[in-house]
């Protein structure tokens, strides 16, 4: 028995139901027919505020691009994405801002004003979409540079019949419960996950989890509304380079990935 349960326990792939994606409802609640098209949602309305003072962070440059164009390049390369929305910082200049920036990329990409939390954001994006995308992936402008195998292995699960999908990576450190300073608990660790996005949803499930959302409650993430509702929710591999850009280590961290990658 390894004394380090998290290094070998590894994300669930899920890929073990057999489901028919042309099968219909099923037991994971999901009614995907596979055959309308693949929208992203992209949350880029945040201010980045512990990134510091500044632009909006999805405005924010890495390598000489915004935060925002690194990650919607890479939607608009995926193949199994039709259709790119992206909630821009809510101001005009915000607004304009953002649809100058997605002129220059290909694909077809779409921009509405963004809202006082991601929740809002998200829920404002979801309201505009075509009636013929039935796949709804979320992805955070912040996840600048998840690689584009993350994004097809999300709506890959979803086509495959899952109502709701995240991409996941095992906890490193160990995390214990805390009551100001002093510890109250060690944290079972092989059962915890660091969730990622894109997320990827069933329209149908998507649309019902956040009409069932309290706005005065916002969650984190679009999953943990899909839960409340007592759906389930199916993991597959998330990606070391699909971290979330939080704070100025993040960029530096950001920096270094792209000059490898360069
Ligand atoms: N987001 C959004 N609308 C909001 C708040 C956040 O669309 N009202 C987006 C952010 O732009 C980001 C994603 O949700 O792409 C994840 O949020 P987070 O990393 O918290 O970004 P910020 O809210 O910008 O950062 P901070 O919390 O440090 O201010
Ligand atoms: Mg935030």
């Amino acid at each position: 028995m390894s004394t380090d349960p998290a290094a070998e326990a590894g994300p669930a792939t899920g890929t073990d139901t057999g489901a028919d994606a042309e099968a219909g409802p099923d037991a994971t609640g999901s009614d995907t027919t596979g055959r309308g098209r693949v929208a992203v949602i992209v949350p880029a309305a945040g201010k980045g505020e512990r990134l510091g003072p500044g632009a909006p962070k999805a405005l924010r440059e890495l390598g000489g691009f915004p935060l925002l164009v690194h990650a919607v390049r890479t939607l608009v390369t995926a193949r199994s994405v039709d259709l790119v929305v992206v909630a821009a910082p809510p101001s005009a200049e915000g607004v304009a801002e953002v649809q100058r920036l997605l002129a220059d990329l290909p694909g077809d990409t779409r921009v509405v004003a963004g809202g006082d939390t991601r929740q809002e954001s998200v829920a404002l994006a979801l309201a505009t979409l075509p009636e013929d995308c039935d796949v709804v992936l979320v992805h955070d402008a912040a996840r600048a540079l998840t690689p584009v195998d993350v994004v097809e292995a999300v709506v890959a699960a979803v086509r495959d019949g899952a109502g709701a999908v995240i991409p996941v990576l095992p906890v490193a450190d160990t995390i214990k419960a805390v009551d100001a300073d002093l510890v109250t608990a060690t944290v079972d660790r092989s059962t915890l996950r660091a969730v990622q996005t894109p997320q990827g949803f069933t329209r149908d499930i998507l649309t019902k989890a956040h009409a069932a959302a309290d706005p005065t409650l916002p969650a984190t993430d679009d999953a943990g509304l899909v839960e409340a509702l007592g759906l389930p929710v199916r993991t597959v591999p998330g990606h070391a380079e699909a971290f979330k850009i939080t704070t100025p280590f993040d960029l530096v961290l950001a920096e270094a990935v792209l000059r490898r990658r360069r």
